[in-house]
């Protein structure tokens, strides 16, 4: 049976194919404060604002592709019984082949009721605009996760991450809770590795192995360590 191996990725995964991290840019994304953007306060106080910020990261996300990590996971699935966990809104993951992606804070390219996030819709255009309504009749958000929101694929995420066998997490600061509580639920004899550039300032346990390099360039160091 294949060894299951379980990919949490994080912003920095997607940084090769043109879209932004936040994280070390005081807060901003893109430009924007995140509290006015990625809040259910900054929808309250200004809709169309969050609007125009999420379409225009869907037009980048739409324009961009797939970089040189996301195909490598996809390799990894001849080997082993890949999961990929993402914290991304885009699509890069599915756009490059992986078969078993659970995104923990929404999808870009969906829109959900603003009254109730079960109703959920695959967007047809790549623009929500001021009006669009849902079929309860209330104003048409992205299908996002925003700070101090629930997780709904929180508790699928953790039965995933305690499954592992192999436990990689690429491109994140693991600065957004409570997705990166993940890590703590490996189980006990779970290897798990830490690819970043910046992986030498991220606290995490000692038997974490780190990988200091950009996402394309550490997956071919990962491939190497897993085959030993
Ligand atoms: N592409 C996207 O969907 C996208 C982009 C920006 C932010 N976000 C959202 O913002 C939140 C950000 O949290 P986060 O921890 O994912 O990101 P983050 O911005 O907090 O951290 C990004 C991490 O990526 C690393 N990084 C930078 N360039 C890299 C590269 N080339 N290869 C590998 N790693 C690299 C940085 O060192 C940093 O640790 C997430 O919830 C996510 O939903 C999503």
């Amino acid at each position: 049976m294949k060894k299951k191996l379980v990919v949490f990725t994080g912003a920095g995964i997607s940084a090769e194919s043109g879209l932004k991290t936040f994280r070390g840019s005081d807060g901003l994304w893109e430009g924007y404060n995140i509290e006015e953007v990625a809040t259910p306060a900054g929808w309250k106080k200004d809709p169309a604002l969050v609007l125009e910020f999420y379409n225009l990261r869907r037009k980048q996300c739409v324009e961009a592709q797939p970089n040189a990590a996301h195909l490598a996971l996809v390799d990894f699935e001849a080997l082993y019984d890949v999961k990929v966990i993402t914290q991304n809104i885009d699509d890069l993951h599915e756009r490059a082949g992986s078969r078993c992606v659970l995104h923990l804070h929404g999808e870009i390219r969906k829109a959900q009721s603003s009254l109730s996030p079960r109703f959920v819709y695959r967007m047809e255009t790549d623009e929500i605009r001021m009006g669009d309504s849902c079929e309860l009749g209330s104003q048409l958000r992205p299908h996002v996760v925003w700070f101090g929101e629930a997780v709904p694929n929180l508790e699928k995420a953790i039965d995933i991450t305690a499954e592992a066998d192999i436990f990689v997490v690429i491109g994140t600061s693991l600065q957004v809770y409570p997705a990166a509580t993940l890590l703590q639920e490996t189980n006990a004899g779970c290897k798990v590795y830490l690819l970043d550039p910046n992986a030498d300032q991220i606290s995490v346990p000692s038997h974490v192995v780190r990988i200091a390099k950009n996402a394309g360039e550490g997956v071919e160091e990962l491939r190497v360590l897993l085959a030993e």
